[in-house]
């Protein structure tokens, strides 16, 4: 059947993804993408889908009910992937309460508006709400405990990650309270283009380029799972079409690599890809500086319940990956040099000075 997905968040770096993929792959369907625009979102990820029949952009609030509404019901949705939320740990330490806002005030309101539309349709059994989520809600792992399993408890440690919890307990709340046919995923670091320059990866590749210090934090052996945005486009798309309500699918690359390691992977392919850089070797601009606070020392995911239940398994490896995102950074100065703005640097003033 065709479906008729509500996209929230999908200007930003993985929702875009994700709406490329889902109207690649799917171009009967019908795809409204509603974002508000933060400085995560940016229009020009979707600007190759602007004009098409199947294709709409709304910029508005998922705290905004009204427009919700609207949408749902002009649209006749039957399913909504929610992406929107504020992602960035650093900018949770320095300001909590955008998160505690978009991530749990606007998923409650998503979930009510969606819960209304699911009733006043006579609960159609092909109805689906996808929450997408993080493995940080899990808190965070010892060198020698094993991943994250669906039914690790929750411990989160930063603004965000509490907020994305609270999120993830609404949703599931939903399905056990009203049978909203509700679906939690929480996945581990992805990569890839679209990244807005404040993560990791970006940043590393961006200031490589403009021949700033590329600052990794701590000791550098801090540990994440990464996994190519694009793996997890169709890790979603597996959720969406089979996955159980109720249920929740945790999605990971398992790749896990130090953060320093990364950084001196990335610095190789700069140095290989790069025609020209300021600093050569790349790897002279790593400077250690002040930790993160409350960093969470090493995630992992068990993406065990993806392989077996749902046929998934991630098919980039890191160097494929990191290779692509390296060249994607190259060949897209177009794309992040106007995200430098003064805000942007205002920021960076604030979390590296
Ligand atoms: P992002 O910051 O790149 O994009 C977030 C998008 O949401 C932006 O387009 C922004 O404009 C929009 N948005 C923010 N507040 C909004 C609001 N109130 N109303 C409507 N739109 C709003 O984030 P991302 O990295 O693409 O992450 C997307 C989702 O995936 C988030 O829920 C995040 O928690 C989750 N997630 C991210 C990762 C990762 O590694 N990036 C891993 C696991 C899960
Ligand atoms: O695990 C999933 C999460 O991954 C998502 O839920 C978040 O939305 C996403 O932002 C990401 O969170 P992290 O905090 O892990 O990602 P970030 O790119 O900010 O940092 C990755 C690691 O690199 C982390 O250990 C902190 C470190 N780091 C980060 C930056 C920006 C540095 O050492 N230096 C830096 O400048």
């Amino acid at each position: 059947m065709n479906h008729r997905l509500l996209v929230t968040g999908g200007a930003g770096f993985i929702g875009s993804n994700f709406v490329h993929h889902w109207c690649r792959t799917y171009p009967n369907d019908q795809v409204v993408v509603l974002d508000a625009l933060t400085y995560a979102g940016n229009r020009c990820n979707l600007a190759a889908l602007e004009g098409r029949e199947n294709f709409r952009f709304v910029q508005g609030n998922i705290c905004d009910r009204a427009v919700i509404d609207q949408i749902l019901q002009t649209e006749n949705i039957d399913t909504i992937a929610h992406f929107a939320a504020e992602s960035h740990v650093d900018r949770s330490i320095l300001g909590p309460s955008a998160f505690v806002q978009t991530n749990v005030v606007g998923t409650f309101t998503l979930l009510e508006a969606f819960r209304q539309h699911w009733e006043v349709t006579l609960k159609p059994d092909y109805y689906r709400f996808l929450h997408v989520s993080t493995d940080e809600v899990y808190g965070s792992l010892g060198p020698n405990d094993p991943p994250f399993t669906e039914t690790t408890s929750y411990a989160p440690n930063s603004p965000y990650s509490a907020s994305k919890a609270g999120s993830d307990h609404l949703v599931r709340s939903y399905y056990h309270t009203y049978r909203l046919p509700a679906i939690i995923t929480n996945c581990s670091n992805n990569y890839g283009p679209y990244q807005f320059p404040e993560k990791l990866i970006p940043l590393m590749c961006i200031n490589a380029l403009i021949g700033k210090q590329l600052p990794v934090y701590g000791d550098g052996k801090n540990v994440r799972d990464w996994l190519y945005v694009g793996d997890h486009c169709t890790a979603l798309d597996r959720v969406i079409h089979f996955g159980i309500p109720g249920e929740t699918y945790n999605i990971g690359g398992n790749n896990e690599v130090e953060n320093i390691t990364l950084v001196q992977m990335l610095c190789l392919l700069m140095d290989e890809l790069a025609p020209s850089l300021l600093v050569r070797p790349t790897s002279d601009l790593i400077t250690f500086v002040k930790d993160r606070p409350g960093h969470d020392r090493r995630y992992a995911i068990n993406a065990t319940k993806m392989k077996t239940h749902l046929g998934w398994s991630p098919s980039v490896t890191i160097q494929e990956g990191l290779r692509l995102t390296v060249e994607w950074y190259l060949h897209h100065r177009d794309w992040w040099e106007p995200l430098l703005s003064d805000e942007y640097q205002a920021y960076y003033q604030k979390i590296y000075s």
